[in-house]
């Protein structure tokens, strides 16, 4: 049987909005993802789809909040994980969230200098050496 790669077992993480109400967008969730398969979550619009993909990094920063459940990575149970030792130890090596319109949205790993010259060279327009 092919190794499991990741396992969400009845996980539930809410938003909790400015009006203090409770928002369960992703409410008793389990699947399993083999090596070498692939698995594609269809839904409506708001059916939480996005959320489950971010809440299954098991990172939460507000309005999103964890409430119950587990996610099992590579046969580690990052449920209970302080977010510090999951974002240094788990994103970006075991498990990452590519968002929609990713080419166009800003690369976190690239250096402020570089976006600010390109944001620069595209909007304003910048005396070179030779203008002067
Ligand atoms: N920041 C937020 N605060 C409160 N509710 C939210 C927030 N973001 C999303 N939601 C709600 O969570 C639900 C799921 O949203 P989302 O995961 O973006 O759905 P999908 O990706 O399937 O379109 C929606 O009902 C949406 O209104
Ligand atoms: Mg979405």
């Amino acid at each position: 049987m092919a190794e499991v790669m990741l396992e969400v077992s009845e996980l539930t993480t809410k938003y909790i909005t400015r009006f203090r109400e409770d928002v369960y967008a992703v409410d008793h969730v389990s699947l399993k993802v083999e090596e070498g398969k692939s698995l594609g979550i269809a839904g409506e619009s708001g059916c939480g789809k996005s959320t489950l993909a971010l809440s299954l990094m098991g990172y939460y920063f507000a309005p999103l909040h964890y409430t119950s459940g587990e996610i099992i990575i590579n046969g580690r149970n990052i449920s209970k994980m302080n977010p510090d030792d999951i974002r240094k130890t788990i994103l970006g090596t075991e498990i990452a969230y590519i968002p929609q319109s990713a080419m166009n949205a800003l690369n976190p790993t690239g250096r402020s200098s570089t976006l600010l010259k390109t944001w620069f060279k595209h909007t304003i327009h910048m005396p070179q050496e030779g203008d002067l």
